[in-house]
């Protein structure tokens, strides 16, 4: 497998942790987020590469993965993390700007990231691709359908994408993890995966031995019962 990682959402959380341990084991990658001060921070502490992006706007979408492209040589991984929580609120009460920015956040970029990937990779015939869902995509919860559904369409659209790329000898692995204690929600959870370990999982699977390919990576801190 090559060294080139893309990694969206990689200013906090998850990503972070993940940019951290991938540059620790030698691989080249570029980072992304909205955050320019958190971004700039990574670099320094790194040595990754990285623009920022707000992923809701699809054509800077695309010019990112142009942009990531051009400074890595070629995307050997993309790790589809970004994501966006717009917190708890019932049906009845949601607006429909936050719909509309969770589906562009949560859907629509890290879909037409695949798209991109997938065209360099099918015609190298390698790679790998890993989207971040969550385990809320096998279960379900009152006040936050927006999120749910958006992530229940991601598990959907993985799916999929793993019959096509399978055709052109890419990787694709639909990440769940459980809860996290990262900022993704204004609480601390230390009873939570730190995001160190939900990351390491990640990394793992990018490590996993040339004829092993991992469909699905569902994991969860001891305390989480939804399943
Ligand atoms: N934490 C959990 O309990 C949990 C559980 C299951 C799955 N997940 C999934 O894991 C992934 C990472 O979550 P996390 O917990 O690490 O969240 P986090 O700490 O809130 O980090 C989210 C990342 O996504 C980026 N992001 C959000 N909106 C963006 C936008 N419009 N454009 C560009 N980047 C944007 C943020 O960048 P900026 O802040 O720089 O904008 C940040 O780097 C998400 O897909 C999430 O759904 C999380």
């Amino acid at each position: 497998m090559g060294r080139t990682v893309l990694v969206s959402g990689a200013t906090r959380g998850i990503g972070r942790e993940a940019v951290k341990q991938l540059r620790e084991q030698g691989f080249s990658v570029f980072a992304t987020g909205r955050d320019r001060h958190l971004l700039d921070q990574l670099k320094k502490d790194t040595g990754c590469l990285g623009e920022t992006c707000d992923l809701s706007d699809s054509s800077s979408v695309l010019s990112m993965y142009e942009t990531a492209r051009a400074a890595l040589g070629q995307v050997d991984v993309l790790i589809n993390n970004a994501g966006l929580n717009p917190g708890k609120t019932p049906v009845v009460d949601v607006p429909v700007e936050d719909l509309d920015v969770s589906y562009a956040v949560n859907l629509r970029a890290p879909y037409l990231l695949c798209r991109e990937a997938l065209k360099d990779m099918g015609a190298r015939k390698t790679g790998h691709i890993l989207n971040v869902v969550s385990t809320i995509a096998r279960t379900s919860a009152p006040n936050y359908s927006t999120y749910c559904s958006l992530k229940y369409a991601m598990h959907g659209f993985t799916l999929c994408l793993i019959k096509e790329a399978q055709q052109v000898n890419v990787k694709v692995t639909g990440v769940y993890p459980g809860g996290t204690d990262t900022d993704f929600r204004p609480e601390n959870r230390p009873d939570y995966l730190k995001p160190e370990s939900a990351a390491q999982m990640i990394v793992q699977c990018i490590n996993a031995p040339e004829d092993v390919v991992v469909h699905e990576l569902v994991y969860r801190p001891m305390i989480e019962t939804n399943f």
